[in-house]
C-alpha cells in the first residue's frame, strides 16, 4: 500500500513511521510513506499557502491552488484509492474503518491547518473526510499518523503472528480480554488459573466470556450494535 500526505508541518510526520511496526511494515515493502511539503507545490510567494477567509471572520484557509497542483501531479502518476481529508467533521475513524482502508492499494490523506481548507478542494477531490474523535486538533498531522498506524499493522504480513490483529479491541465488536505475562505471581497477585491450565478450548472460552464482561461493564453501546 501506497499513503501520501500532503502537510505543511510535514516534520510531525517523521517519527510516527520511523518504530516498531509501522517500521517493519515499510522495511519488508508492505506500506510506503510518502509525505510532501505543501509548501513546496505553492506558486505563491514566500510559499504562501494560506490566506484570510472571504466574509470575514478570525483565522486562516488554506488556498486551493497549491493543494490541487499536487493532487493533479499525484493523481496524473497513478490511480488512487481515496483521497481522505482529515477534519473534526469528518466521519468518525473507528476499527470497521481501518479494516476497509487496509486493503485499499494507494491513498492520499490532506492534514489541514488554521481553519481548514477551502471547501472548493473538498467538493472537487476529497472522497472521504475522517475524524479520530470529538475534539479539536491544531491541525490533521497527529490525526494521520492515528490512522496511518491502524491502517497500516492490517495489512497482510505486517504483523508478524497475523491472527493477531483478529484478537484486537474492536475487531469483533467487544474489548479485547486482559492479558497477562511472566511472573505468574507479582507481588502476590496471581495469574488467572485458567490461563495455565493448557486446555486453550477453555482458554477461548474464559477470553470470550471477559471480552464480553469489559465490554458490557466499559461501552455496552458496542453490544446494542
Ligand atoms: N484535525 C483537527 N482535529 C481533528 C480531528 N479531531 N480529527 C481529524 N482531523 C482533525
Amino acid at each position: 500500500m501506497r499513503i501520501d500526505i500532503i502537510s505543511v508541518v510535514p516534520d510531525l510526520l517523521t517519527s510516527p513511521f520511523a518504530h516498531s511496526i509501522m517500521k517493519r511494515a515499510r522495511e519488508k515493502g508492505l506500506l510506503e510513506v510518502n509525505v510532501h511539503n505543501l509548501r513546496d507545490y505553492t506558486p505563491y510567494r514566500q510559499a504562501q499557502v494560506d490566506d484570510y477567509q472571504f466574509g470575514g471572520g478570525a483565522g486562516m484557509v488554506m488556498m486551493p491552488e497549491p493543494l490541487a497542483i499536487l493532487l493533479d501531479k499525484l493523481k496524473s502518476e497513478r490511480n488512487y484509492d481515496d483521497v481522505i481529508y482529515m477534519t473534526p467533521d469528518g466521519t468518525m475513524f473507528e476499527q470497521k474503518v481501518a479494516n476497509r482502508l487496509s486493503m485499499k492499494e494507494n491513498l492520499i490523506i490532506i492534514c489541514g491547518h488554521y481553519k481548514g481548507i477551502d471547501d472548493r478542494i473538498r467538493q472537487m477531490y476529497v472522497t472521504m473526510e475522517i475524524s479520530i474523535g470529538d475534539y479539536v486538533l491544531s491541525g490533521g498531522e497527529l490525526a494521520a499518523a492515528v490512522v496511518v498506524d491502524a491502517i497500516g499493522r492490517l495489512i497482510p504480513g505486517v504483523l508478524n503472528d497475523e491472527t493477531s490483529a483478529l484478537f484486537d479491541s474492536f475487531q469483533d465488536g467487544l474489548l479485547a480480554p486482559p492479558v497477562y505475562t511472566r511472573p505468574a505471581d507479582f507481588r502476590g497477585v496471581k495469574v488467572p488459573d485458567i490461563l495455565l491450565c493448557g486446555d486453550p478450548k477453555k482458554i477461548d472460552e474464559w477470553r470470550h466470556e471477559q471480552s464480553l464482561q469489559r465490554t458490557r461493564e466499559r461501552r455496552p453501546g458496542l453490544l446494542e450494535d
